[in-house]
């Protein structure tokens, strides 16, 4: 997978295009299922890597899962059954932080292991909580593999030390599994998904101001779902349209409250933005998205803007290497402990390709605009990167050569397919 090199020259992205489910609605669905007892459905399930190494694990974990087109059927007792084997979760941190929080109560031991790039991220974020409520895991010095002993566990009130929906998600699940209520502070207001799903499939859930509550010993119930489009994922070839002078369309993709910041900043960039045919599925708000290019302007993105565009940054700085004016980026330090250290991956690639970017401890500066220009650059074994240059090659002169591309099929192995589909020019040779 990760010898694969994309050829990028320029074009421009016009056109209706639809992107794989969303990843954090697909883990969540995934987990849900197994803890209801009975059958669930899941469609519209991405194909990417990371949700595969969900359906592994649960399905390790005792759930019968048959996956295929795009479907996931999860046939569940509702009970988990020890795994023989580590629990693979790849790539994923999702995968990872939020199964800890499912297996702390359990009566078993499993462990959790991952990649390389995986067992770099930091996981004591999780362990902590989770051993306030009374679980016992073990790390390697705060990173995976993660060896978790399932012991009964009492509910906690703790206060998110760092914005993250992972975290909070974890000890929310833990929370199911303990005596007595399980409260977490969410000052940022991270992405609320598993908040969501759990109401949507009968548990109580009770949210004042930021914080959210659940009472232990509850399970949901099965449920069918068709998962939204990644907006994130779309958001790449949403700013591919604004960059290159084009009008693209995702189509039926997520607009979670806490997802959205990207679609804020091209509108404050410059470019036209338009939603519409907004619905309501499961509890998630789901439209489509138009992106018409404009003239591009800089911006300065705060702390508090960062959780509702975290996985977005890297297009922001490409945007910004376009725009006029000096773009900040700030309060973006999470950013370092993603798949790859990403503010130094951004950094280091646009500015081999002749960007003015400079990188802060907790951010990025990027003056513009200047031209891109093609070059050989690295994906850091970071999907949001290769895609991100993906797009950077699209809008630059001469050919971008993208190596260690094959990475994107983490969250969207058909993207090469579809920037040519909408106009770009990205070979794999
Ligand atoms: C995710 C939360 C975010 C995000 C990641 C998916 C989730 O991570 O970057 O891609 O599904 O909850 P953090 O919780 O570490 O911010």
């Amino acid at each position: 997978m990760t010898s694969t090199v994309w050829h990028v020259r320029a074009g421009s992205l016009s056109g209706r295009f639809a992107v794989p489910g969303d990843k954090s609605i697909a883990h969540r669905a995934l987990l849900l299922a197994a803890l209801a007892d009975g059958e669930s459905v899941i469609t519209n399930v991405p194909s990417g890597l990371d949700v595969r190494a969900t359906a592994d694990c649960i399905s390790m974990l005792g759930m019968d899962v048959v996956m295929g087109d795009g479907r996931a059927v999860v046939r569940s007792s509702g009970r988990f059954t020890e795994p023989e084997q580590p629990l693979d979760a790849r790539n994923s941190g999702t995968t990872m932080r939020l199964l800890a929080g499912l297996l702390a109560g359990q009566t078993f031991r499993s462990v959790i292991c991952g990649d390389a790039s995986l067992s770099r991220r930091p996981m004591e974020r999780i362990t902590a909580p989770l051993t306030l409520m009374g679980s016992q895991i073990q790390s390697e010095a705060g990173h995976g593999p993660l060896i978790v002993q399932g012991r009964p566990l009492h509910g906690i009130r703790y206060t998110l030390p760092v914005a993250s929906a992972q975290v909070k998600s974890a000890i929310l699940l833990a929370g199911l599994f303990a005596q007595g209520i399980t409260t977490v502070v969410d000052e940022a207001r991270t992405r609320d998904h598993t908040e969501r799903m759990l109401k949507a499939t009968g548990v109580v859930v009770s949210q004042f101001g930021s914080s959210v509550s659940i009472e232990g010993l509850q399970r949901p119930q099965p449920f069918h779902i068709d998962v939204p489009g990644d907006i994130s994922t779309a958001s790449f070839l949403l700013a591919g349209a604004a960059l290159s002078d084009g009008n693209v369309v995702a189509e039926r993709v997520g607009l979670n409250p806490g997802r959205i910041g990207f679609l804020d900043v091209l509108r404050h960039m410059g470019a036209r933005v338009t939603i519409t045919d907004v619905m309501d599925h499961m509890g998630e708000p789901v439209g489509d998205v138009r992106v018409q290019a404009g003239n591009l302007r800089a911006i300065d993105v705060q702390e508090r803007e960062v959780p509702g565009m975290v996985d977005e940054v890297p297009l922001v700085a490409l945007l910004a290497t376009q725009a006029q004016g000096r773009t900040v980026v700030r309060g973006a330090a999470e950013l370092r402990l993603k798949e790859s250290d990403r503010l130094r991956a951004i950094a280091q690639t646009l500015r081999s390709m002749g960007a003015c970017v400079e990188e802060t401890a907790d951010g990025l500066e990027i003056t513009g605009p200047t031209r891109l220009r093609g070059t050989d650059v690295h994906a850091n074994g970071d999907h949001r990167v290769a895609m991100m240059l993906g797009v950077a090659g699209t809008i630059a002169d001469g050919e971008t050569v993208v190596h260690d591309a094959g990475v994107a099929a983490v969250s969207f192995p058909g993207y090469r397919e579809t920037i040519n589909r909408l106009g770009g020019h990205v070979a794999d040779a």
